[in-house]
């Protein structure tokens, strides 16, 4: 018998159905493409809230974006890992900008481009004043890597709350999806600015869409 006991993270509760009925209004007011930032020196002025959407190239965050705004193609998506070449700004309603980034890790770009975006990215990540929530995307088949880990280091060391979302639940059977959650729980444990709770997410078939809505629908100006 193992000495430790399993542990099993908590999912996103099923949310209440005013909390899900908020999250649904919010993300089906307006949502426009306001700016996209290339280095530091363009980015935006702080307006709004910001929450972004991280993670490794390729894990779903354009699409994510899509989804939760129920907007197929507000944001860029594509087979190619590097789809997205900049910090993409999207103005929700005028309560909250969601910032769809750049992937990190693999990308069929030139090196020296590929660590500017990485520069640009993590800067934004560990400085932006407006940021209140970074969506960490991860990929349900694969789960946290080495590069995840990373930057989950660098958003504890700057005290940047995020929170974990699997992704491509569709494209994993639910006994995998299961052992990774687990396997999940158990490295959060570790990272003091991580939201213990995870979200499991399918921008395709809209699994877990309406409540991470809700969640980020707590977090948006009134
Ligand atoms: P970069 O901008 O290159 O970093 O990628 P990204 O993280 O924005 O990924 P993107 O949304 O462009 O999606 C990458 C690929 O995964 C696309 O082919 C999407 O259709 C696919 N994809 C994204 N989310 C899902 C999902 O929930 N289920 C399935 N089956 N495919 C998905
Ligand atoms: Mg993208």
């Amino acid at each position: 018998m193992s000495a430790n006991p399993p542990i099993t993270p908590t999912l996103l509760p099923d949310a209440d159905s005013a909390a899900i009925e908020a999250g649904r209004l919010l993300f089906a007011r307006e949502c426009q493409f306001v700016w996209g930032a290339t280095d530091l020196a363009t980015m935006p002025e702080a307006s709004l809230t910001e929450v972004a959407f991280a993670g490794r190239s390729n894990v779903g965050k354009s699409s994510l974006v899509n989804a939760l705004t129920g907007r197929k193609t507000l944001a860029r998506t594509s087979n190619t890992p590097g789809r997205t070449q900049q910090l993409n700004f999207f103005n929700l309603g005028d309560r909250l900008l969601l910032v769809d980034l750049p992937g990190y890790g693999y990308a069929r770009e030139s090196k020296t481009k590929i660590s500017a975006w990485n520069k640009t990215v993590r800067s934004y990540l560990k400085g932006r004043v407006p940021l209140r929530r970074v969506c960490l995307l991860i990929d349900g088949r694969h789960g946290i890597k080495e590069n995840d880990l990373e930057i989950m280091g660098m958003l504890d060391n700057a005290a940047v709350p995020y929170q974990i979302v699997l992704t491509k639940a569709d494209k994993v059977k639910t006994a995998e999806l299961d052992a990774v959650l687990e396997k999940t729980g158990r490295a959060l444990k570790k990272h003091a600015a991580a939201h213990p709770e995870v979200a499991i997410t399918s921008a395709e078939t809209g699994r877990g869409i309406p409540e991470l809505r809700a969640r980020l629908a707590q977090l948006a100006e009134i």
